[in-house]
């Protein structure tokens, strides 16, 4: 076998992991998903589906690429025909996740222009948002440019270069993260928000919360969409998988818990916790965000910089997830790199536009009750992630053992979470998930009231 080692030592691993998984899904969706789903409930459940599922699920797929050297589609290949339908999930998803988080990488750039030309304080006031979204030609217009710019950088050959300037800057996202959520708690008002978010009341538990805290759970580190197989193909025999994990797994829950501190305090100090902005969706940040810097000295500043680290952190996900999305396409159908790429730029041009039109001139359509951007958001996040993962479970269970994992864990290090890590695989995750996967399908069909 040749040697795929290409991450210097186990910081690069780190660094490119937190690299896909740090984005917007800690910064946009984590909050929303908080604050629409329960505050402190949400936050628990994420939490112990993190430690747990999020940790299984990360191990596996890494020592499944490190073990056969290949990405996703020729680990499953090479282990077992049956799974290549897995395959053509790792195709699907991020096909299906990137066009939209385009759409949302759009609205960061739009926002980053604006606070640009010092529109603060136009930015906080309450109809931009709404205006700003149902103006087809300029979501579909900012939308683009999210896009060209990934293009750009994938094929503009620099992309080690952003990389490298993104892991510079993501120290000083925590930093400003750190100290606009600082401003943010201590605003008359806002410790009822503190308190929302930070404290389980199950009273506002629901099966939906579970089902949202698991999607985000993939979403956000990245699992079950072919991304980490490839990363691990590429680490060398004597980086700690289980230690790396735990780094990647802090960071990212560190940086969604700062994103949910700015933001859901914020929306009880400015908007007096109006049960309507907690359930905006994805437009919270968008709509909190700006009246917490218009409220501050230095906010237009304060938000160039965050707009401009948000876009970073967003850029370096998006070329995981185009990555992924082209080579699954390469690997799965037999086409040459050029063919991939521009297939799946078609792909994106039509989904993301018609994400992007949801809020404008396509607004009438609803499909299950949801706009296309949620629709798409769904689909990815509540059906084919737990899909892939319940796959992913069954293989590794089945197909691989779960000895010949711990043993490629072993080689480096030793296994310290072994006992939790068979529990989970064998029984607990296929369990859940599958209990997960009827309740989110039988919610939107209307089966069940959750
Ligand atoms: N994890 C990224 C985020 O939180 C999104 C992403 C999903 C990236 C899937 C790659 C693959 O924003």
């Amino acid at each position: 076998m040749k040697d795929r080692s290409n991450f210097s030592n186990k910081l690069g691993f780190v660094l490119a992991a937190a690299g896909s998984a740090v984005g917007l899904g800690n910064i946009w969706r984590f909050p929303y998903l908080a604050a629409q789903y329960g505050g402190g409930t949400f936050l628990l459940i994420y939490l112990i589906l993190a430690v747990t599922f999020g940790f299984t699920l990360m191990i596996a797929e890494i020592s499944l690429g490190r073990k056969t050297g290949l990405s996703a589609i020729g680990a499953f290949r090479s282990l077992d025909k049956r799974f290549n339908f897995l395959g053509i999930l790792a195709v699907i998803v991020p096909v299906i996740i990137f066009p939209y988080y385009s759409v949302i990488g759009g609205w960061v750039v739009k926002y980053l222009f604006e606070y640009l030309r010092g529109s603060t304080s136009a930015l906080a006031e309450d109809g931009y948002f709404p205006g700003f979204i149902a103006d087809s030609a300029q979501a579909e217009i900012w939308f683009l440019l999210f896009g060209l710019m990934v293009a750009a950088v994938l094929f503009g050959g620099v992309k080690q270069g952003v990389e490298r300037v993104a892991k510079v800057m993501m120290p000083l996202l925590v930093v400003l993260a750190v100290f606009v959520a600082c401003y943010s708690v201590t605003r008359p008002g806002a410790l009822e928000g503190v308190k929302y978010f930070l404290i389980p009341n199950f009273a506002n538990f629901s099966w939906m919360t579970v089902v949202a805290a698991m999607g985000q759970m993939f979403y956000s580190l990245s699992i079950a969409m072919g991304i980490l197989y490839t990363y691990g193909s590429y680490i060398k025999k004597d980086v700690d998988i289980e230690k790396s994990t735990k780094q990647v797994e802090i960071f990212d829950t560190a940086i969604a818990m700062l994103a949910g501190l700015m933001i859901i305090p914020a929306v009880f100090a400015f908007s007096g916790g109006d049960p309507d902005t907690l359930k905006a969706g994805p437009s919270l940040m968008f709509i909190t965000l700006p009246k917490v810097f218009a409220s501050m000295g230095f906010g237009t500043g304060a938000g160039i910089l965050f707009f401009l680290l948000v876009l970073l952190a967003a850029l370096t996900s998006a070329i995981s997830l185009a990555e992924s999305g082209v080579s699954t396409f390469e690997d799965q159908f037999g086409l040459s790199r050029r063919k991939s790429a521009l297939l799946m730029g078609a792909v994106i041009v039509l989904f993301g536009s018609a994400s992007a039109l949801g809020f404008g001139a396509l607004d009438f359509v609803s499909l299950l009750g949801m706009s296309i951007l949620d629709l798409f958001d769904f689909l990815t996040n509540s059906l084919m992630m737990p899909l892939a993962a319940l796959s992913t479970c069954i293989l590794v269970t089945r197909v691989v053992g779960l000895d010949k994992i711990s043993k490629e864990i072993e080689q480096s290090s030793r296994f310290k979470r072994k006992k939790m890590y068979y529990v989970f695989m064998k029984y607990l995750a296929p369990v859940c998930i599958v209990i997960i996967l009827f309740s989110s399908i039988a919610n939107v069909m209307g089966w069940i009231a959750m």
